[in-house]
């Protein structure tokens, strides 16, 4: 079903601003339904006065006006369709745009929920969908809903009893389109889905290409892809095969309704009630409305696919962001930078089971560094990403200088924070511009130094076109430890209040963790510093130690205090930090 209110959002969202050149359009629309008509109607006179009468001027005349009326019809046809891809282009054009800007915008979970495959398959199938619902159907609504219109005139001028027999049959072809257009529509969205799946299993293969090849699983995932394909293909065969089956109906009811008519109009040539001349020209007509009525009978099928996929595109666009922005508040000024959680939980949508983080009750002293310390899985990366509010607590609240995070402008409160993430991700760009996403206004210079205090500076020198260096795909030319080191790079270059690192020296071997490990201190110097620690080192350095244990925070205290107190810190410790 179409509803209307998608239709009244595409139209004034996405179209109304082109009905000047949809007026023109239709305009074009309508000089082909004139001279497609005009072509019939011309037989008339034609038969009559050349044929019949003998007629010497008309003989140059009409076969002159015949070649002016099919350019005419060409010409039109021609702008009509060329405005009509225009502005279904545009139209493309504008809906991909919020598309990706409504990706760009949307909380971390909701991008989370669903596999990227599916997303990308949203922007080009989904929007091919309704682009061409957009140049074909609705301009076949204009041209050949016109140019029958016209021809039914040219038919009724020349004999009204017989146009009532050609007309009946457009009722019946209709409904055959009605029912074919409710099972496109089902199929479409299967269609859809199957799309969808191709293409997240496509970036899945990208991704796991080297796992593909170590554990030898190549037969299996060619078995997989080509079940992938398969399916894709199926629906898609089945689409094609949906949307021809109105053919053999609308032949066979073409036949039956020609065969009617030769034997009416013949009854009526006979007792003299039908001129040859009109009925050459009736037949003309009549077999010129044979393009338009098959095209129509169809139109609906496509209509039925665009307003689906406009129907999954639109809730896409409309993502409501549970993380607001607050553009409206004040900018906010770190004073202390203490950061506090007040009975904090966390579940995330995907797995509301997953108590995340519970009861979380936490103080970050600011301008000191604390650790967190806890095993894998107890919740320190959700939590140390709600401070940018990556993640929005589902209950209870964070505290900075005392003031809600959730209420107060959040540009301005990202731009206080570095962190430095668990999983590094690049950009495929040059090595100095993902260096420079952390502050795109900083100098060159500037670049330099932060790579220099993050010990990039050997590998980079070492590229082939040094910081010009194309990185690939999520830095794929790069080993695990100098992806971090790009990683830390952005944190020294961007010089905020509240430095979070997540295992930000993980990848690193020990002398060059050593190195940087100097830069680092004098980069938390002063800041509030929230470190996932696994070096014994951190540890050592921090003011405070918080030990997370199932998104619960069990102890906190000095390493020496909690050496005593704290079974757990004990037993941690001594698994995993002493042998460093
Ligand atoms: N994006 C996510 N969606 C759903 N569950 C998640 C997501 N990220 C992490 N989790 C779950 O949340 C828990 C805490 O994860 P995490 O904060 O990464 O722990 P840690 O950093 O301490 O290893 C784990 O049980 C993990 O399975
Ligand atoms: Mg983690």
């Amino acid at each position: 079903m179409i509803k209307s209110k998608t239709f009244k959002r595409l139209y004034k969202d996405y179209t109304s601003i082109f009905i000047n050149k949809i007026i023109l359009a239709a305009v074009f629309s309508i000089l082909v339904a004139l001279s497609t008509s005009a072509t019939a109607w011309l037989l008339d006179p034609a038969i009559e006065k050349i044929f019949i009468n003998k007629d010497q001027t008309l003989i140059i005349l009409i076969p002159l006006a015949i070649i002016i009326a099919f350019s005419a019809k060409g010409i039109s046809l021609y702008f009509a369709k060329l405005i009509m891809i225009n502005v279904s282009e545009e139209v493309k054009k504008i809906l991909q745009t919020d598309m990706l800007k409504s990706f760009i915008k949307a909380d971390t979970e909701i991008i989370e929920s669903k596999h990227s495959g599916k997303y990308v398959s949203n922007l080009n199938f989904d929007v091919h969908q309704i682009t061409r619902m957009l140049s074909e159907s609705f301009l076949s609504i204009f041209k050949d809903g016109l140019t029958l219109v016209g021809l039914l005139c040219v038919m009724f001028v020349q004999n009204w009893k017989l146009s009532l027999i050609a007309i009946i049959m457009i009722p019946l072809a209709s409904i055959t389109a009605k029912i074919l257009g409710k099972r496109m529509n089902k199929i479409s969205t299967q269609a859809q889905e199957k799309s969808g799946d191709l293409n997240r299993y496509l970036i899945d293969l990208f991704k796991n290409h080297k796992i593909i090849k170590i554990f030898q699983r190549e037969n299996f995932e060619e078995g997989r892809s080509e079940t992938f394909v398969n399916d894709f293909k199926e629906k898609s065969a089945k689409i094609a095969a949906v949307y021809i089956r109105s053919t053999p109906v609308m032949e066979i009811l073409t036949g039956i309704m020609i065969a009617i008519l030769i034997f009416y109009s013949g009854r009526l040539i006979i007792s003299g009630e039908l001129a040859i001349n009109n009925f050459f020209s009736f037949l003309a007509a009549m077999m010129l409305a044979y393009q338009p009525v098959k095209t129509l009978a169809k139109v609906n099928i496509a209509i039925s696919q665009g307003f689906a996929a406009a129907e999954r595109i639109l809730p896409i666009i409309d993502i409501k962001n549970e993380i607001n922005l607050n553009e409206d508040k004040k900018k906010f000024n770190i004073s202390k930078g203490n950061i506090i959680f007040d009975n904090v939980n966390f579940h995330y949508k995907s797995n509301p089971d997953n108590k995340v983080l519970q009861n979380v009750n936490l103080n970050f002293a600011g301008g000191k560094m604390t650790a967190l310390v806890g095993h894998s899985g107890s919740g320190k990366s959700t939590l140390l990403n709600m401070i940018p509010r990556i993640y929005a607590p589902t209950a209870g609240s964070i505290h900075l200088d005392d003031q809600d995070i959730s209420k107060f402008n959040l540009a301005s409160l990202r731009s206080q924070i570095s962190i430095v993430d668990q999983n590094t991700t690049l950009f495929d760009d040059t090595v100095l511009n993902n260096i420079k996403y952390a502050r795109p206004e900083a100098s060159n210079e500037e670049v330099f130094e932060a790579a220099k205090q993050s010990i990039c500076n050997e590998f980079i020198n070492n590229l082939e076109n040094g910081y010009e260096t194309m990185i690939g795909e999520n830095g794929v030319k790069l080993s695990g430890g100098e992806k971090q080191r790009l990683s830390i790079a952005r944190a020294f270059l961007k010089k905020s209040k509240i430095i979070l690192l997540d295992e930000a020296t993980s990848s690193l071997d020990s002398k060059t963790e050593e190195k940087i490990q100097k830069a680092l201190d004098q980069l938390v110097m002063n800041k509030t510093t929230i470190v996932i620690a696994h070096r014994l080192s951190t540890i050592l350095n921090s003011d405070k130690i918080y030990v997370v244990d199932s998104g619960k925070i069990i102890d906190s205290g000095r390493h020496e205090e909690l050496l005593i107190q704290s079974k757990v810190y004990k037993n941690f410790y001594e698994r995993q930090f002493k042998e460093h």
